[in-house]
């Protein structure tokens, strides 16, 4: 048989994967464990959200392709969510909607890099990242984060090369759970912002907060920075959906424009009826979920006890 790619040799497993297995291993033989593999809310997705997926498959116009830039509704109510909660104004015709925000990472770094452009990840950071940097043909750099699990301006300073081509910013943090405060997203911001790089902020995590810890969004608090800037984000983690696969990046319009041609031969569309089922969630707004929200925090806490 010939050698399958090298592209492909070169990706490594899920780490996620093996750590999900190990702490429900664990978990089995009675240790209090809380595992920070696969990260999913457990309620089950609002039963709203699922009625109107429900009537979306007795609609013949779901049966059929659609635009692969997304539904058009869900394409503004993903510009008005960013503009409530990222405090942003976008067009929706930057929006290009995905299968999660995981397919928007990887079509991100497929069309923004080159071989050999070197890519800041702060590290600890979600092992999708470096393995879909990789993919695109770019060098994943580690930015080792403080003991508070934040980067600084300095530390990235240190890590920039005349390769370097990107930063990936998360905050919420997945795996640390960290939340950089408004003016530690300015300082970041402002150092992309002056250097001749593309941002990708994924914002997957932001309705994640506790105690005092706020949200913000880097161009946001940078406006000049959003030239260069991809948001990434979806309804995995707000509303229960991870297994509906719906998520978008917002760009710039030449990016996003070559996001949809990669699109239009990747997988055409997003499933037409999880396109529905994603703009019911976003047409109930945060309310919709606040009551499950309130009882999965309150279990994630009893978690957090039984191990202190
Ligand atoms: C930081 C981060 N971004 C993106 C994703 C992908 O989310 P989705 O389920 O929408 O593909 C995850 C999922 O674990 C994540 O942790």
């Amino acid at each position: 048989m010939p050698a399958i790619s090298q592209r492909a040799r070169a990706i490594a497993e899920s780490a996620t994967l093996a750590i999900t297995t190990r702490a429900n291993q664990l978990r089995a033989a009675g240790e209090p464990v809380i595992g920070f593999g696969a990260g999913e809310p457990d309620f089950p997705t609002p039963p709203h959200i699922v009625a109107a997926a429900a009537r979306a498959t007795g609609d013949a116009v779901n049966h059929h392709y659609g635009a692969a830039a997304g539904l058009p509704t869900l394409r503004s109510a993903i510009a008005d969510k960013t503009a409530r909660d990222s405090l942003l104004d976008v067009d929706p015709a930057h929006v290009v909607v995905t299968n999660g925000a995981k397919q928007a990472v990887f079509m991100a770094f497929q069309v923004l890099l080159d071989p050999g452009d070197e890519v800041l990840i702060p590290a600890p950071y979600w092992v999708t990242y470096p393995e879909t940097v990789r993919f695109a043909g770019g060098v994943p750099i580690a930015v080792e984060a403080g003991i508070d699990l934040k980067i600084t301006p300095e530390m990235l300073d240190a890590a920039t090369t005349d390769r370097t081509k990107m930063l990936v910013f998360t905050s919420p943090s997945n795996p640390t759970g960290v939340v950089y405060s408004p003016a530690e997203v300015a300082a970041i911001g402002s150092w992309a912002a002056s250097r001749d790089i593309f941002l990708v902020t994924d914002e997957i995590y932001e309705h994640l907060v506790y105690g005092e810890a706020q949200f913000s969004s880097i161009p946001a608090q940078v406006p000049e920075v959003m030239e260069k800037c991809v948001i990434i984000n979806g309804v995995s983690k707000t509303y229960a959906m991870t297994g509906w696969r719906v998520g978008w990046l917002i760009g710039p319009g030449q990016v996003s424009a070559a996001a949809i041609k990669l699109q239009s031969h990747l997988s055409s569309n997003v499933a037409m009826v999880s396109q529905v089922a994603a703009l019911a969630a976003l047409e109930g707004g945060l309310e919709s979920v606040a009551e499950m929200r309130v009882a999965f925090d309150r279990r994630r806490r009893r978690m957090f006890e039984a191990l202190s």
